[in-house]
């Protein structure tokens, strides 16, 4: 016998959505899924595949033991009311390849999915995944001209993620006691800081020395090629989505998590309209402060030179959608 309320209650899940089907945007789904943080969204412009991927996540909750729904579309009439927009589509990396070499055929598929997404979902805080990063949430932001807190771009958790598991490996010390920080862009410029980088509190500059700290720091910022070497065909997926998906749950689940993610600057750092990663505490509002350290001179001179690359290759896409025809 099932009873049903006079008046019921109408329960309104947080809907995350998730552009491109591919392996990041799909673990992302799994991840999310798993957690329990919110239903899914997956859209792709590839027919079936994002509904059988949505079908397979759905057909996996009775053992998991998640319950959050998860759609598959085509359409992005389906992703209306999202809380929050990931966008991860585009074309990956191959051997040899730098993420600026996806520069002109990203650009086109993130700013017509930002426009897209938040005509559907207009108060969503909008997370650019798809590289060159720094430069397509750019491009997302001048596409949807979001308030600066509402939109931002994921990296810098990526390869903060990737120094404190170098570090981790080098100590013989669990990860969870590494707190690691990188800043700037997602490419050879950024900026590890080992000294803001601690074990357990104490900087790793108390435990390594500079030979093995550079070393480390040159990993990290070769940490995304190494992996698409090994791979030969795409990119890292686990550790991506799982960067993406600690500040979807930080900004779901309003937990106030102090992240670097690659953010809107209006002068903090010096730095005046360019999206580079900065610590960022990211609540249900999106970006909702930025922190601005004290770096040393040789420091901010590395996180100039990153938004100066940033610009350059921002400057260059936009010519490029400017063209007739393109
Ligand atoms: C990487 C890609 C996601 O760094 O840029 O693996």
């Amino acid at each position: 016998m099932t009873y049903s309320l006079s008046s019921p209650i109408l329960c309104h899940s947080p809907r995350i959505t998730i552009i491109g089907a591919g392996r990041v945007g799909s673990t992302l789904a799994q991840r999310i899924a798993e957690k329990n943080l919110a239903d899914v969204v997956l859209l792709d412009i590839v027919e079936g595949m994002p509904q059988g991927l949505a079908l397979d996540l759905m057909e996996a909750r009775g053992i998991e033991l998640y319950n959050r729904l998860i759609i598959g579309t085509n359409n992005y009439a389906d992703t209306s009311g999202s809380n929050v927009v990931v966008i991860t589509a585009g074309i990956p990396r191959k051997p040899g390849m730098s993420r600026d070499d996806l520069l002109l055929t990203n650009a086109k598929i993130v700013v017509d999915a930002a426009k897209n997404a938040i005509a559907h979902s207009p108060d969503a805080v909008l997370i650019v995944v798809t590289n060159p990063l720094d430069v397509m949430t750019y491009l997302a932001w001048q596409a949807t001209d979001l308030p600066r807190g509402r939109i931002m771009g994921m990296a810098a958790v990526l390869d903060s993620a990737r120094f404190q598991t170098f570090i981790a490996m080098e100590l013989g010390i669990s990860p969870a006691d590494i707190n690691a920080m990188v800043l700037g862009t997602h490419g050879d410029l950024m900026v590890p800081l080992p000294r803001y980088s601690t074990v357990n509190g104490i900087p790793i500059t108390e435990l390594l020395d500079a030979s093995t700290i550079e070393r480390l720091v040159q990993r990290t910022r070769n940490g995304g090629s190494e992996i698409v070497e090994l791979m030969k065909t795409g990119g890292a997926f686990f550790a991506p989505a799982s960067a993406t998906c600690k500040m979807v749950e930080s900004i779901i689940l309003n937990e106030s998590r102090l992240l670097p993610v690659a953010a809107y600057l209006q002068g903090e750092y010096g730095l005046e309209d360019v999206f580079v990663g900065v610590p960022c505490r990211l609540g249900c509002g999106g970006i909702e402060s930025i922190l601005e350290l004290r770096l040393s001179d040789e420091e901010t001179n590395a996180l100039h030179a990153c938004a100066e690359a940033v610009r350059k290759s921002i400057d260059k896409a936009q010519e490029i959608l400017l063209l007739p025809g393109s």
